[in-house]
């Protein structure tokens, strides 16, 4: 197994049986611990110490979709919903670029209200309030148009977990109005168009098999983005899945490992799913070869209305407020967290 570890760190392509073997493995300290130590290496060759922090901006929690997993789903009744106007949006951003933000990702549901036209007149506000920063979105399926017109209005980076790259195993996610290949669609419109793209999925979803994470994997490699999120499925109560176990921390750290070898220049978060499930599990992910931080800058009366699983941490270091305090941390541990865009590198 060491030898398709050394293999992925020379840039071969693995198999799909190459990589069920692998992830096999991951309950073995030593095959950990070798795997750890090689992406640190590689994550240090590219960055250096460099952990870039993303300011995280949940902008609305209404959604069209009905996804089985997520706790924001339309079907969910228990939410209470809420949607921030431009001027609230550029306040959080003023805020963290004060604290030294120099990315603002802004998330929501898939919010019928914020037509094309609301997200660019967002985009292009914040693109000339903020020259120096980049600007992420996260907002899910649009029309090919739509995802133009955001880039066109100053956009730099979009996010859209694939979720799995499994066709049958997407089913079991999703209602059918949902497809794999509106989902593949979408990234490969943003990648043509030329956002800085970010894919993912989660770690222990239900019904997942290794077959089905090998198959993440190897659709990684061929999308080639410059991101991407992976965090352990946690079960929300109000939703069809809520009966499942959560995601595996251990084994997403070591698939966070293995992408880090196999695309050695990505921007990968050490996501606040896994931070929820363990509270260490996000230093010990920067030692698996993340890169990423993204503390909530939300308004601090939304944070508990975003819900996507139970127990979401919002607070303390995972929070912008706590800012100098998870700096403090990081530089303890060795870590710089530079005041930049933290583009990927070209
Ligand atoms: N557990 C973990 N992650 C989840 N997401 C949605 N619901 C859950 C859950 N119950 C993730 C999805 C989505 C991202 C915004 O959050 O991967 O793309």
């Amino acid at each position: 197994m060491k030898n398709l570890i050394d293999r992925l760190e020379r840039g071969e392509p693995l198999s799909r049986p190459d990589f069920i073997s692998l992830l096999g493995g991951y309950r073995d300290p030593e095959l950990a611990g070798c795997l750890a130590a090689k992406a640190l290496a590689v994550r240090e060759r590219h960055f250096g110490r460099d952990v870039f922090l993303r300011g995280l901006i949940e902008f609305t929690n209404h959604c069209r979709h009905d996804c089985f997993y997520c706790g924001l789903r339309r079907g969910n009744r228990h939410v209470e919903r809420y949607r921030l106007t431009l001027p609230e949006i550029a306040a959080r951003c003023d805020l963290g670029h004060s604290l030294g933000f120099r990315t603002f990702v802004l998330q929501g549901g898939e919010d019928p209200f914020f037509t094309a036209d609301r997200l660019a007149e967002i985009v292009a506000a914040l693109r000339g309030r903020f020259p120096d920063c980049a600007l992420t979105l996260s907002v899910g399926e649009q029309p090919r148009e739509t995802y133009q017109r955001l880039f066109d209005a100053g956009a730099d980076r979009f996010l859209l977990r694939h979720e799995t790259a499994d066709a049958d195993h997407y089913a079991r996610l999703h209602p059918p109005a949902q497809t794999l290949a509106e989902r593949f669609r979408c990234l490969y419109d943003l990648k043509e168009i030329g956002f800085q793209v970010g894919a993912g999925f989660m770690v222990g979803s239900p019904h997942q098999t290794a077959g089905h994470l090998a198959q993440d994997l190897l659709f990684l490699r061929e999308l080639q983005p410059h991101m991407v999120g992976v965090g352990p499925f946690i079960p929300h109560p109000e939703t069809p899945l809520a009966g499942f176990p959560p995601g595996d921390p251990d084994l997403t750290l070591f698939i966070l490992g293995l992408i880090r070898l196999m695309l050695p220049k990505v921007l990968l978060p050490a996501t606040t799913a896994l931070g929820t499930l363990v509270p260490e599990a996000r230093e010990r992910a920067l030692s698996f070869g993340a890169n990423v931080l993204m503390p909530n800058l939300s308004p601090l009366d939304v944070r508990e209305k975003y819900e996507i699983y139970t127990g979401k941490i919002h607070q303390g270091e995972e929070a912008a407020e706590g800012l100098a305090r998870l700096q403090t941390r990081l530089a303890a541990l060795g870590f710089r967290t530079p005041r930049s865009r933290g583009d990927y590198p070209g």
